[in-house]
Protein backbone atom coordinates (compact mmCIF):
# COMPACT_ATOMS: atom_id res chain seq x y z
CA UNK A 1 0.00 0.00 0.00
CA UNK A 2 1.44 3.19 -1.14
CA UNK A 3 0.04 6.79 -1.41
CA UNK A 4 2.48 8.44 -3.95
CA UNK A 5 2.00 12.53 -4.08
CA UNK A 6 2.44 12.78 -8.25
CA UNK A 7 3.42 16.35 -9.09
CA UNK A 8 2.58 18.30 -12.02
CA UNK A 9 0.08 15.59 -13.00
CA UNK A 10 -2.16 17.72 -15.03
CA UNK A 11 0.82 18.61 -17.68
CA UNK A 12 1.69 16.19 -20.61
CA UNK A 13 3.80 13.78 -19.31
CA UNK A 14 2.26 13.45 -15.52
CA UNK A 15 -1.80 12.70 -16.66
CA UNK A 16 0.47 9.69 -18.26
CA UNK A 17 2.25 8.87 -15.50
CA UNK A 18 -1.15 9.28 -13.48
CA UNK A 19 -3.25 7.24 -15.66
CA UNK A 20 -0.96 4.74 -15.88
CA UNK A 21 -0.54 4.44 -11.87
CA UNK A 22 -4.54 4.57 -11.36
CA UNK A 23 -5.00 2.04 -13.90
CA UNK A 24 -2.22 -0.23 -12.92
CA UNK A 25 -2.16 -0.21 -9.02
CA UNK A 26 -5.73 -0.12 -7.33
CA UNK A 27 -4.02 -0.78 -4.22
CA UNK A 28 -2.17 3.11 -4.19
CA UNK A 29 -3.83 5.96 -3.88
CA UNK A 30 -2.57 8.02 -6.51
CA UNK A 31 -2.47 11.87 -5.14
CA UNK A 32 -2.53 14.60 -8.20
CA UNK A 33 -0.89 17.68 -7.02
CA UNK A 34 -0.66 20.36 -9.91
CA UNK A 35 -1.30 24.27 -9.80
CA UNK A 36 -2.67 24.38 -12.93
CA UNK A 37 -0.59 26.47 -14.74
CA UNK A 38 -1.17 27.13 -18.65
CA UNK A 39 0.19 23.81 -19.19
CA UNK A 40 -1.96 21.77 -16.60
CA UNK A 41 -5.45 20.47 -18.14
CA UNK A 42 -8.17 18.62 -15.83
CA UNK A 43 -9.16 17.61 -19.26
CA UNK A 44 -6.30 15.41 -19.61
CA UNK A 45 -7.41 12.86 -17.01
CA UNK A 46 -11.21 13.14 -18.12
CA UNK A 47 -11.08 8.85 -18.34
CA UNK A 48 -9.70 8.34 -15.14
CA UNK A 49 -10.96 11.50 -12.64
CA UNK A 50 -13.48 8.85 -11.05
CA UNK A 51 -11.14 6.23 -10.11
CA UNK A 52 -11.82 5.88 -6.00
CA UNK A 53 -7.74 5.77 -6.15
CA UNK A 54 -6.76 9.20 -7.42
CA UNK A 55 -7.60 12.66 -5.77
CA UNK A 56 -6.53 16.05 -7.14
CA UNK A 57 -5.41 19.12 -4.92
CA UNK A 58 -4.96 22.42 -6.97
CA UNK A 59 -1.74 23.72 -5.20
CA UNK A 60 1.22 25.45 -5.94
CA UNK A 61 4.53 23.98 -5.09
CA UNK A 62 5.72 27.29 -3.85
CA UNK A 63 3.20 27.26 -1.03
CA UNK A 64 4.92 25.02 1.70
CA UNK A 65 1.95 25.14 4.44
CA UNK A 66 -0.23 23.81 1.70
CA UNK A 67 2.41 20.81 0.83
CA UNK A 68 2.54 20.17 4.45
CA UNK A 69 -1.10 19.85 5.11
CA UNK A 70 -1.37 17.82 1.66
CA UNK A 71 1.08 15.26 3.19
CA UNK A 72 -0.10 14.60 5.92
CA UNK A 73 -4.14 14.84 4.75
CA UNK A 74 -3.19 11.56 2.60
CA UNK A 75 -0.18 10.41 4.51
CA UNK A 76 1.75 10.62 1.82
CA UNK A 77 4.73 7.64 1.22
CA UNK A 78 6.52 8.39 -2.04
CA UNK A 79 6.82 11.28 -4.43
CA UNK A 80 7.17 11.30 -8.14
CA UNK A 81 7.86 15.23 -8.82
CA UNK A 82 7.22 16.07 -12.06
CA UNK A 83 5.82 19.78 -11.73
CA UNK A 84 7.67 22.64 -13.46
CA UNK A 85 7.94 24.68 -15.73
CA UNK A 86 8.83 22.99 -18.87
CA UNK A 87 9.40 25.24 -21.92
CA UNK A 88 12.68 26.65 -23.30
CA UNK A 89 11.68 29.30 -25.24
CA UNK A 90 9.40 30.28 -22.06
CA UNK A 91 12.34 30.37 -19.87
CA UNK A 92 14.01 32.64 -22.12
CA UNK A 93 11.27 35.59 -21.48
CA UNK A 94 11.02 34.88 -18.16
CA UNK A 95 13.96 33.06 -16.82
CA UNK A 96 12.51 33.79 -12.87
CA UNK A 97 9.39 31.54 -13.20
CA UNK A 98 11.79 29.05 -13.93
CA UNK A 99 13.56 29.54 -10.99
CA UNK A 100 10.43 29.91 -8.28
CA UNK A 101 9.25 26.44 -9.35
CA UNK A 102 11.52 24.59 -10.61
CA UNK A 103 14.46 25.11 -7.99
CA UNK A 104 12.26 26.84 -5.13
CA UNK A 105 9.38 24.96 -5.68
CA UNK A 106 11.59 21.16 -5.88
CA UNK A 107 13.49 22.68 -2.37
CA UNK A 108 9.85 23.21 -0.56
CA UNK A 109 8.97 19.36 -1.71
CA UNK A 110 11.99 18.25 -0.63
CA UNK A 111 12.03 19.78 2.72
CA UNK A 112 8.38 18.88 3.71
CA UNK A 113 9.02 15.37 2.71
CA UNK A 114 12.14 15.21 4.75
CA UNK A 115 10.08 16.62 7.66
CA UNK A 116 7.28 14.30 6.94
CA UNK A 117 9.17 11.48 6.86
CA UNK A 118 11.67 11.81 9.25
CA UNK A 119 10.75 9.14 11.72
CA UNK A 120 11.85 6.40 9.26
CA UNK A 121 13.26 7.75 5.55
CA UNK A 122 14.02 4.19 4.64
CA UNK A 123 10.45 3.71 4.35
CA UNK A 124 10.01 6.45 1.56
CA UNK A 125 11.36 7.57 -1.82
CA UNK A 126 11.49 11.24 -3.34
CA UNK A 127 11.57 10.34 -7.10
CA UNK A 128 12.56 13.48 -9.28
CA UNK A 129 11.70 13.32 -13.03
CA UNK A 130 14.51 15.63 -14.95
CA UNK A 131 15.67 15.84 -18.49
CA UNK A 132 19.09 15.17 -20.64
CA UNK A 133 19.53 19.13 -21.29
CA UNK A 134 20.90 19.29 -18.15
CA UNK A 135 24.27 17.90 -19.67
CA UNK A 136 24.25 20.59 -22.64
CA UNK A 137 24.58 20.71 -26.02
CA UNK A 138 26.79 17.53 -27.94
CA UNK A 139 28.78 17.49 -31.15
CA UNK A 140 27.76 15.57 -34.58
CA UNK A 141 29.17 12.32 -31.92
CA UNK A 142 28.76 10.88 -29.18
CA UNK A 143 25.91 10.35 -26.48
CA UNK A 144 24.76 11.81 -22.54
CA UNK A 145 25.65 9.04 -20.69
CA UNK A 146 24.52 8.99 -16.52
CA UNK A 147 28.20 10.44 -15.92
CA UNK A 148 28.44 13.21 -18.52
CA UNK A 149 28.95 16.55 -16.98
CA UNK A 150 26.26 19.01 -16.41
CA UNK A 151 26.67 21.77 -18.46
CA UNK A 152 23.26 23.14 -19.28
CA UNK A 153 22.61 26.03 -21.80
CA UNK A 154 19.07 27.22 -20.76
CA UNK A 155 16.91 29.16 -17.69
CA UNK A 156 15.23 25.95 -18.16
CA UNK A 157 18.03 23.64 -18.21
CA UNK A 158 19.69 25.59 -15.45
CA UNK A 159 16.97 25.50 -13.28
CA UNK A 160 16.38 21.82 -14.07
CA UNK A 161 19.85 20.93 -13.16
CA UNK A 162 20.25 22.89 -9.91
CA UNK A 163 17.16 21.12 -8.67
CA UNK A 164 18.58 17.68 -9.57
CA UNK A 165 21.78 19.25 -7.66
CA UNK A 166 19.33 19.67 -4.64
CA UNK A 167 17.83 16.58 -4.82
CA UNK A 168 21.42 14.83 -4.44
CA UNK A 169 22.52 16.89 -2.23
CA UNK A 170 19.23 16.02 0.18
CA UNK A 171 20.23 12.11 -0.22
CA UNK A 172 23.78 13.13 0.88
CA UNK A 173 23.42 15.33 3.50
CA UNK A 174 20.04 13.98 5.23
CA UNK A 175 19.93 10.29 3.65
CA UNK A 176 16.21 11.19 1.94
CA UNK A 177 16.26 8.36 -0.27
CA UNK A 178 15.91 9.86 -4.04
CA UNK A 179 15.92 8.62 -7.60
CA UNK A 180 16.68 10.79 -10.55
CA UNK A 181 15.87 10.45 -14.33
CA UNK A 182 16.84 12.11 -17.36
CA UNK A 183 14.96 12.09 -20.21
CA UNK A 184 15.11 12.89 -24.01
CA UNK A 185 12.55 15.28 -25.64
CA UNK A 186 9.08 13.67 -25.54
CA UNK A 187 5.89 13.73 -27.42
CA UNK A 188 2.29 12.27 -27.77
CA UNK A 189 -1.49 12.70 -26.95
CA UNK A 190 -1.52 15.63 -24.19
CA UNK A 191 1.09 17.71 -25.48
CA UNK A 192 0.71 21.22 -25.23
CA UNK A 193 1.19 22.91 -28.52
CA UNK A 194 3.99 25.36 -27.79
CA UNK A 195 6.55 22.48 -28.31
CA UNK A 196 8.06 21.85 -32.03
CA UNK A 197 5.84 18.65 -32.75
CA UNK A 198 2.32 19.57 -31.47
CA UNK A 199 2.83 23.30 -32.58
CA UNK A 200 3.67 21.90 -36.04
CA UNK A 201 0.75 19.67 -35.96
CA UNK A 202 -1.97 22.70 -34.87
CA UNK A 203 -0.70 24.74 -37.89
CA UNK A 204 -0.45 22.27 -40.30
CA UNK A 205 -4.19 21.15 -39.96
CA UNK A 206 -5.05 25.13 -39.76
CA UNK A 207 -2.48 25.82 -43.15
CA UNK A 208 -0.61 28.36 -41.12
CA UNK A 209 3.54 28.50 -41.24
CA UNK A 210 5.78 26.03 -39.78
CA UNK A 211 8.37 27.99 -38.01
CA UNK A 212 11.62 26.33 -38.16
CA UNK A 213 14.85 27.80 -36.36
CA UNK A 214 18.04 28.61 -37.83
CA UNK A 215 18.79 25.75 -40.20
CA UNK A 216 16.54 23.46 -38.97
CA UNK A 217 19.83 21.11 -38.65
CA UNK A 218 19.24 20.39 -34.96
CA UNK A 219 19.07 17.67 -33.52
CA UNK A 220 17.08 15.83 -30.83
CA UNK A 221 16.22 12.13 -29.50
CA UNK A 222 12.36 11.21 -29.48
CA UNK A 223 10.99 9.48 -27.51
CA UNK A 224 6.95 8.50 -26.98
CA UNK A 225 5.37 9.26 -23.48
CA UNK A 226 3.73 6.26 -22.88
CA UNK A 227 6.97 5.05 -22.80
CA UNK A 228 8.41 7.22 -21.06
CA UNK A 229 5.70 6.30 -18.50
CA UNK A 230 6.59 2.61 -18.30
CA UNK A 231 10.06 4.02 -17.86
CA UNK A 232 8.87 6.21 -15.02
CA UNK A 233 7.25 2.85 -13.59
CA UNK A 234 10.10 0.68 -13.39
CA UNK A 235 12.42 3.21 -11.96
CA UNK A 236 10.21 4.05 -9.14
CA UNK A 237 9.73 0.39 -8.27
CA UNK A 238 13.12 -1.33 -9.26
CA UNK A 239 15.64 1.55 -9.59
CA UNK A 240 18.80 1.52 -7.50
CA UNK A 241 18.40 3.79 -4.11
CA UNK A 242 19.90 7.46 -5.19
CA UNK A 243 20.85 6.37 -8.62
CA UNK A 244 20.41 8.26 -11.75
CA UNK A 245 18.78 6.69 -15.05
CA UNK A 246 19.03 8.26 -18.48
CA UNK A 247 15.75 7.91 -20.88
CA UNK A 248 15.82 8.65 -24.32
CA UNK A 249 14.26 6.74 -27.60
CA UNK A 250 17.60 5.64 -29.64
CA UNK A 251 16.01 7.79 -32.22
CA UNK A 252 17.37 11.22 -33.31
CA UNK A 253 16.10 13.23 -35.74
CA UNK A 254 17.53 16.52 -37.26
CA UNK A 255 14.44 18.69 -36.77
CA UNK A 256 13.56 19.63 -40.64
CA UNK A 257 13.62 15.94 -41.51
CA UNK A 258 11.16 15.79 -38.73
CA UNK A 259 9.19 18.22 -39.97
CA UNK A 260 9.06 16.74 -43.13
CA UNK A 261 8.35 13.45 -42.44
CA UNK A 262 5.35 15.09 -40.09
CA UNK A 263 3.98 17.04 -42.96
CA UNK A 264 3.92 13.38 -45.22
CA UNK A 265 2.10 12.09 -43.10
CA UNK A 266 -0.67 14.53 -41.91
CA UNK A 267 -1.11 15.06 -46.07
CA UNK A 268 -1.98 11.91 -46.17
CA UNK A 269 -4.64 11.47 -42.94
CA UNK A 270 -5.91 14.97 -43.88
CA UNK A 271 -6.11 13.79 -47.94
CA UNK A 272 -4.39 16.84 -49.11
CA UNK A 273 -1.99 16.59 -51.74
CA UNK A 274 1.70 15.55 -51.87
CA UNK A 275 3.84 18.53 -51.00
CA UNK A 276 1.29 20.57 -49.80
CA UNK A 277 1.95 20.82 -46.11
CA UNK A 278 5.59 21.08 -46.43
CA UNK A 279 4.92 24.72 -48.42
CA UNK A 280 4.39 25.99 -44.92
CA UNK A 281 7.79 25.46 -43.86
CA UNK A 282 9.04 28.94 -43.01
CA UNK A 283 12.70 29.62 -41.47
CA UNK A 284 12.71 31.94 -38.62
CA UNK A 285 15.47 33.90 -36.21
CA UNK A 286 16.93 31.01 -34.32
CA UNK A 287 16.62 30.14 -30.71
CA UNK A 288 19.60 31.96 -28.66
CA UNK A 289 21.42 29.69 -26.74
CA UNK A 290 20.33 26.31 -28.93
CA UNK A 291 21.39 23.66 -28.15
CA UNK A 292 22.25 21.78 -31.54
CA UNK A 293 22.09 17.98 -30.23
CA UNK A 294 21.00 15.62 -27.67
CA UNK A 295 21.00 12.19 -27.75
CA UNK A 296 20.65 9.55 -24.62
CA UNK A 297 22.60 6.22 -24.12
CA UNK A 298 20.11 4.35 -22.51
CA UNK A 299 22.04 1.19 -21.71
CA UNK A 300 21.94 1.71 -18.12
CA UNK A 301 18.50 1.19 -17.47
CA UNK A 302 17.99 -1.43 -20.50
CA UNK A 303 20.35 -3.76 -19.00
CA UNK A 304 19.36 -2.70 -15.18
CA UNK A 305 15.48 -2.50 -15.28
CA UNK A 306 15.06 -4.06 -18.54
CA UNK A 307 13.61 -1.10 -20.19
CA UNK A 308 13.15 -0.17 -24.27
CA UNK A 309 10.98 1.76 -26.15
CA UNK A 310 7.76 -0.39 -27.30
CA UNK A 311 6.73 1.78 -30.38
CA UNK A 312 8.30 2.93 -33.29
CA UNK A 313 8.55 6.73 -34.08
CA UNK A 314 6.70 6.23 -37.11
CA UNK A 315 4.12 4.09 -34.91
CA UNK A 316 4.03 6.43 -32.30
CA UNK A 317 4.13 9.78 -34.64
CA UNK A 318 1.31 8.45 -36.60
CA UNK A 319 -0.74 7.57 -33.02
CA UNK A 320 -0.34 11.27 -32.22
CA UNK A 321 -0.96 12.53 -35.35
CA UNK A 322 -4.30 10.41 -35.38
CA UNK A 323 -5.27 12.26 -31.38
CA UNK A 324 -4.69 15.06 -32.73
CA UNK A 325 -7.09 14.69 -35.61
CA UNK A 326 -9.87 13.41 -33.19
CA UNK A 327 -9.44 15.59 -30.41
CA UNK A 328 -9.81 19.04 -32.15
CA UNK A 329 -11.98 20.34 -28.72
CA UNK A 330 -9.28 19.75 -26.46
CA UNK A 331 -7.04 21.21 -29.61
CA UNK A 332 -9.37 23.95 -29.38
CA UNK A 333 -9.60 24.39 -25.87
CA UNK A 334 -6.07 25.00 -24.96
CA UNK A 335 -5.42 26.99 -28.39
CA UNK A 336 -8.02 29.76 -26.95
CA UNK A 337 -7.25 32.55 -24.39
CA UNK A 338 -3.86 33.10 -23.60
CA UNK A 339 -2.27 31.13 -26.03
CA UNK A 340 -2.73 33.28 -28.95
CA UNK A 341 -1.03 36.15 -26.78
CA UNK A 342 2.59 33.95 -26.48
CA UNK A 343 2.22 32.86 -30.36
CA UNK A 344 1.65 36.21 -31.00
CA UNK A 345 4.80 37.60 -28.50
CA UNK A 346 7.33 34.18 -29.78
CA UNK A 347 6.38 34.20 -33.24
CA UNK A 348 4.93 37.64 -34.95
P1 LIG B 1 4.19 20.39 -18.75
O1 LIG B 1 4.63 21.82 -18.87
O2 LIG B 1 3.30 19.81 -19.77
O3 LIG B 1 3.47 20.18 -17.35
C1 LIG B 1 3.93 20.74 -16.15
C2 LIG B 1 2.84 20.63 -15.11
O4 LIG B 1 3.34 21.18 -13.88
C3 LIG B 1 1.56 21.39 -15.46
O5 LIG B 1 0.43 20.60 -15.18
C4 LIG B 1 1.60 22.60 -14.55
O6 LIG B 1 0.30 23.08 -14.18
C5 LIG B 1 2.36 22.06 -13.35
N1 LIG B 1 3.06 23.13 -12.60
C6 LIG B 1 3.86 24.09 -13.12
N2 LIG B 1 4.29 24.91 -12.13
C7 LIG B 1 3.76 24.42 -10.98
C8 LIG B 1 3.85 24.83 -9.63
N3 LIG B 1 4.55 25.90 -9.26
N4 LIG B 1 3.20 24.09 -8.69
C9 LIG B 1 2.47 23.00 -9.05
N5 LIG B 1 2.33 22.60 -10.32
C10 LIG B 1 2.97 23.29 -11.28
O7 LIG B 1 5.54 19.58 -18.59
P2 LIG B 1 5.92 18.12 -19.12
O8 LIG B 1 6.41 18.23 -20.50
O9 LIG B 1 4.82 17.20 -18.79
O10 LIG B 1 7.17 17.79 -18.19
C11 LIG B 1 7.00 17.18 -16.92
C12 LIG B 1 8.37 17.00 -16.28
O11 LIG B 1 9.19 16.19 -17.10
C13 LIG B 1 9.12 18.32 -16.08
O12 LIG B 1 9.79 18.24 -14.84
C14 LIG B 1 10.11 18.35 -17.23
O13 LIG B 1 11.28 19.06 -16.88
C15 LIG B 1 10.40 16.87 -17.40
N6 LIG B 1 10.78 16.45 -18.77
C16 LIG B 1 10.03 16.82 -19.85
C17 LIG B 1 10.41 16.38 -21.13
C18 LIG B 1 9.58 16.71 -22.34
O14 LIG B 1 9.99 16.40 -23.47
N7 LIG B 1 8.42 17.33 -22.21
C19 LIG B 1 11.53 15.58 -21.29
C20 LIG B 1 12.27 15.23 -20.15
C21 LIG B 1 11.89 15.65 -18.90
P1 LIG C 1 11.05 21.97 -28.28
O1 LIG C 1 9.89 21.13 -28.63
O2 LIG C 1 10.83 23.35 -27.76
O3 LIG C 1 11.95 21.12 -27.26
P2 LIG C 1 13.44 21.43 -26.67
O4 LIG C 1 13.84 22.81 -27.01
O5 LIG C 1 13.23 21.26 -25.20
O6 LIG C 1 14.32 20.39 -27.29
O7 LIG C 1 11.98 22.10 -29.57
C1 LIG C 1 12.48 20.96 -30.23
C2 LIG C 1 13.38 21.45 -31.36
O8 LIG C 1 12.57 22.14 -32.31
C3 LIG C 1 14.43 22.43 -30.89
O9 LIG C 1 15.63 22.23 -31.64
C4 LIG C 1 13.83 23.79 -31.23
C5 LIG C 1 13.02 23.49 -32.50
N1 LIG C 1 11.83 24.35 -32.68
C6 LIG C 1 11.65 25.03 -33.89
O10 LIG C 1 12.46 24.93 -34.83
N2 LIG C 1 10.53 25.82 -34.02
C7 LIG C 1 9.62 25.96 -33.02
O11 LIG C 1 8.62 26.73 -33.19
C8 LIG C 1 9.81 25.24 -31.79
C9 LIG C 1 8.82 25.36 -30.67
C10 LIG C 1 10.93 24.44 -31.67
Amino acid sequence: MKNILITGGAGFIGSHVIRLFVNKYPNYKIVNLDALTYAGNLENLKDIDQASNYVFEKINILDADALKTVFAKHNITDVIHLAAESHVDRSILSPLDFVYTNIVGTVNLLNTAKEFWKEDLTKHLFYHVSTDEVYGALGETGLFTETTSYSPNSPYSASKAASDHFVRAYAETYHLQTVISNCSNNYGPFHFPEKLIPLFINNIINKKPLPVYGDGLYTRDWLFVKDHALAIDLVFHNGKLNDTYNIGGFNEWKNIDLVKLLCQQMDEKLGRSTGESEQLITYIKDRPGHDRRYAIDATKINTELGWKPTVTFEQGLAQTIDWYLKNTEWLNNVTSGNYAKYYEAMYS
